[in-house]
């Protein structure tokens, strides 16, 4: 893990705008996000459910085209890719759902489900499907045996790993991983986090790994993202970001996380996440956490913070944190800047 190489993925200032049906509104699931990737490297992206996490993963992977902003591979402009030009760029690109379950035809084999990816992208002779499905299946620790089950013969931990295999099937340089633990039994997770662990460290695969946990993106990411109503709201290396958050928000869902430790874990003071994340339709003005924000200010509710260096490396958006880092003036901005922020 962690890449000094150029990025290989690159987001800028990517916005999705969907029309609320049959209320005549929008909403912003992302505003303006940017984030770049290294070639082997793993972004955490941790938010609580709604904040636009999937809807990110999809604009990442070409799944949705975005309203605006710009994304990058290598360099060469993806936004827009269509036709042949975007199957081309799934042979570099793909994702691993939640729902592995959702994500198979229930009435195909997985030996089938694996053969038809390779036939899609035309990756070997038909005399090669099969045998190159079942290799397939021992890469992600399954028997090959396992090519003539359906999906409903498999636990949901085996089910997971076909998914994972179907997007190891194109040789991809990138996975974006959207929450691909979370539906599963606890007791099943550490066996495919060592999976995909495994994986990068053989394939050198760049990883994009979302989750609303921030302990799960805090032992398999090199840098982490988080997210609050479409935006980035702190980013960094894991390390300050999930030990020493700098946001409010960051801060909660960190205390949030249980400590293993019994004793501890029953005198610490945890301040828990109050309220419900707004309506993405009409946000709050200024800053968006700050109806839930024990430290709201006057400044919160009229200006919204721009996503600032705090020191090295370590970008958040809070107007307190960044007078508490003697920057004040960091999130704040310019006028200029501040109108193309709201
Ligand atoms: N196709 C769509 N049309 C309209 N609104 C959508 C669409 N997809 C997502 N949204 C809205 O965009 C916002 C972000 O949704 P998204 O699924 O990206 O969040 P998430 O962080 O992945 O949530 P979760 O943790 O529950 O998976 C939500 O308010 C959601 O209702
Ligand atoms: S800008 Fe204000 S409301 Fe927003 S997170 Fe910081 S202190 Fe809280
Ligand atoms: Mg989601």
């Amino acid at each position: 893990m962690g890449g000094v190489s150029e990025p290989i993925l690159r987001a800028h200032d990517l916005t999705k705008v969907y029309s609320v049906r049959g209320t005549g509104q929008t909403l912003q699931a992302v505003a303006g996000v940017s984030l770049s990737l290294a070639r082997g490297e793993t972004l955490g992206v941790v938010g609580e459910s709604g904040c636009g996490k999937s809807t990110l993963a999809r604009l990442l992977v070409r799944l949705e085209e975005p309203t605006s902003g710009r994304i990058e591979m290598d360099g060469k402009d993806i936004t827009h890719v269509r036709g042949s030009d975007l199957r081309t760029l799934h042979r570099r690109i793909q994702m691993v759902f939640q729902d592995p379950y959702a994500s198979l035809n229930p009435r195909m084999t997985i030996g089938r489900a694996l053969e038809e990816v390779i036939e899609v992208h035309r990756l070997r002779p038909s005399e090669q499907w099969s045998a190159r499905a079942r290799e397939l299946l021992n890469l992600v620790g399954m028997s090959p045996a396992m090519a003539r089950r359906y999906p409903h013969q498999l636990s949901g931990g085996q089910r997971q790993r076909v998914g994972i295999a179907r997007a190891l099937a194109v040789e991809p340089e990138v996975i974006v991983l959207d929450e691909p633990v979370s539906a599963l039994d606890v007791s099943v997770r550490s066996g495919i986090m060592n999976l995909l662990a495994k994986l990068q460290d053989e394939l050198g695969l760049a990883y994009v790994f979302i989750s609303h946990d921030l302990a799960m993106v805090r032992h398999i990411s090199d840098r982490v993202a988080v997210m609050y109503l479409g935006k980035i709201v702190e980013t960094g290396p894991w390390e300050p970001v999930s030990d020493a958050p700098l946001h409010p928000y960051t801060l909660a869902l960190q205390q949030a996380v249980p400590i293993a430790d019994p004793d501890v874990e029953a005198t610490r003071q945890v301040r828990t996440l109050v309220g419900e994340v707004p309506d993405p339709a009409a946000p709050p003005p200024g800053c968006p956490f700050h109806p839930r924000c024990p430290l709201a200010e006057e400044i919160c509710r009229e200006i919204p913070p721009l996503l600032a260096l705090l020191s090295p490396d370590h970008r958040a958006a809070c107007h307190v944190a960044a007078r508490r880092v003697g920057k004040p003036e960091a999130t704040i901005g310019n006028q200029a800047s501040l109108e193309m922020s709201r």
